[in-house]
């Protein structure tokens, strides 16, 4: 039986030792958790910084706040816990008056303890109204997206953020289903998806068939990737020269994004070659700490398995 989570947190950290090591934190130093979760990573980063660092730990969900809120109360004159999406860093950190930081730490997508909460109609695999909203206060929820929006812009939806060639026979099916009933709960609409794909045979790889639809209308309620886009841009702008940028991401949409912002910030010249002389002066902003993303060692995989989709990228700022 899977553990309820309540006031305690299920989630286990993934790739802590190699966040905490890119990160490179010292005392008195200033970090941003910009993903609180369960608070794991930013128990490391307070212990690391022993005895004056200061964390600002973000999160959208008002549970784990609460949560990390008394898991974490031995460090509360050196931990700023604030409710918001990422993608206001700028803004969170000007409220407190914050200038630079030594570093930002992403561990994107959702908790275990999320996941396994069974009202917030995450997870295909317990029933629960449709909502998928990290953020309570968002007024659009899956329910929302999958009853209400056209067959087209749910065909688009499946497809872009959850790669699913069959993105239109899914988008068709449910537009014939809810013109029945609204589809109310994650059992339903799985069930309407498993009638389009069905579920693979005996020995073939054992995703459910659900699990890419779930996956993109996730993404599109919180829009995850315009988020992260947004806040690794500022985010790069508010960290001293010598600090540090760790992004953690979980699918391949969002790691080719990290990739792809990071070479942006790393690029110099851009010049034709044939060019003598430079004539754009543009400098790299950042250094990227290596080439190919890291992922989570054979241990680390056996002992916790959300940790095999996991991939690690880390720049220092110039
Ligand atoms: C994988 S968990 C982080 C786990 C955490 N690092 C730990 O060690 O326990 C991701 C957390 O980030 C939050 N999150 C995801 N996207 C967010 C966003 N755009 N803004 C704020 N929080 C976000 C989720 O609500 C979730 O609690």
């Amino acid at each position: 039986m899977t553990k309820e989570p309540g006031d305690s947190t299920v989630h286990s950290s993934v790739m802590s030792k190699e966040a905490l090591e890119y990160l490179n934190c010292s005392a008195g130093g200033r970090y941003v958790d910009a993903t609180l979760g369960g608070g794991g990573h930013t128990q490391r980063i307070l212990e690391a910084t022993k005895p004056d660092g200061q964390v600002i730990a973000i999160d959208a969900d008002d549970a784990a706040i609460d949560r990390v809120k008394k898991k974490l109360s031995s460090y509360e004159d050196r931990i700023t816990l604030v409710r918001d999406n990422f993608r206001n860093i700028k803004e969170v950190l000007a409220e407190l008056n914050i200038d630079k930081v030594d570093g930002i730490l992403f561990d994107v997508g959702l908790s275990s303890d999320q996941l396994d909460s069974t009202e917030r109609g995450f997870s295909f695999s317990r029933s629960a109204r449709l909502d998928m909203r990290m953020d309570r206060r968002l007024e659009v929820s899956a329910f929302e997206i999958v009853n209400q929006y056209g067959e087209e812009e749910l065909a688009s939806i499946f497809y872009r953020y959850g790669e699913e060639r069959r993105a239109r026979a899914v988008a068709r099916a449910i537009v014939a289903a809810r013109e029945i009933s609204p589809i109310e709960t994650t059992e339903a609409l799985a069930g309407i998806v498993e009638g389009v794909l069905p579920k693979r045979r005996h020995g073939e790889k054992k995703s459910h068939p659900a699990t890419k639809v779930f996956q993109a209308l996730r993404i599109a309620v919180n829009d995850e990737l315009n988020s992260l886009e947004e806040a690794i841009r500022d985010g790069i702008e508010l960290i001293a020269s010598g600090g540090r940028m760790v992004v953690i991401s979980f699918h391949s949409l969002e790691d080719k994004l990290v990739k792809g912002v990071f070479r942006e910030f790393a690029t110099g010249c851009i010049c034709p070659r044939d060019v003598a002389l430079c004539a754009c002066g543009r400098l790299p902003r950042v250094k990227l700490l290596f080439k190919r993303a890291l992922s989570a060692g054979a241990e680390e995989v056996l002992a916790n398995p959300r940790a095999r989709s996991a991939k690690l990228r880390a720049i220092e700022v110039i």
